[in-house]
């Protein structure tokens, strides 16, 4: 009896298990692509991206933008890696989009951070593409 309930206990936490969804791919919307970046190249913003960046990102996001911050580590998804391909090539609009709306675990930024904030962030992040050059 005891070995019969074990075989479907084992099994019941099998089936939960599998039914869990994978994470989907966070995937901006295509209006997010025609956002225009106000500061497009502007040094300033960069520096004042990175201020920003350290009080609230990079816990997360880590100092090299790698996605291993130690508040990151044990998330999942993990924190997004800025340095990647994978990031770097999406548009201005679609980074400023995900950072306004968030998603678990990360926070949306759309009240925390003004507009010209978020922007600014965004010219930070794209310091970390390491493909450029
Ligand atoms: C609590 C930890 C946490 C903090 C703080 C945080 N993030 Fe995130 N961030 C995440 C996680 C986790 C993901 C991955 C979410 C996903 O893929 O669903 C992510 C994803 C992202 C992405 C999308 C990356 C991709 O793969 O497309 C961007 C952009 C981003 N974060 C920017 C920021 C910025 C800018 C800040 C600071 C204002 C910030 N994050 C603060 C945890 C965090």
């Amino acid at each position: 009896m005891k070995t019969i309930l074990s075989i479907i206990s084992v099994l019941i936490v099998t089936l939960i298990s599998m039914r869990t969804d994978p994470i989907k791919e966070w995937k901006a919307p295509t209006e997010a692509n025609n956002f225009i970046n106000p500061f497009k190249g502007n040094t300033v913003a960069i520096a004042e991206g990175k201020k920003t960046y350290i009080q609230i990102c990079i816990v997360c996001h880590g100092e090299k933008g790698k996605g291993d911050g130690i508040a990151g580590i044990t998330l999942s998804p993990k924190p997004g890696n800025f340095t990647s391909p994978k990031v770097q090539a999406q548009t201005d609009g679609e980074i400023f989009w995900k950072m306004t709306e968030g998603r678990p675990p990360m926070a949306s930024y759309k009240t925390i951070l003004n507009e010209t904030q978020r922007w600014q962030l965004v010219n930070y992040l794209r310091t970390f593409n390491t493909l450029k050059k």
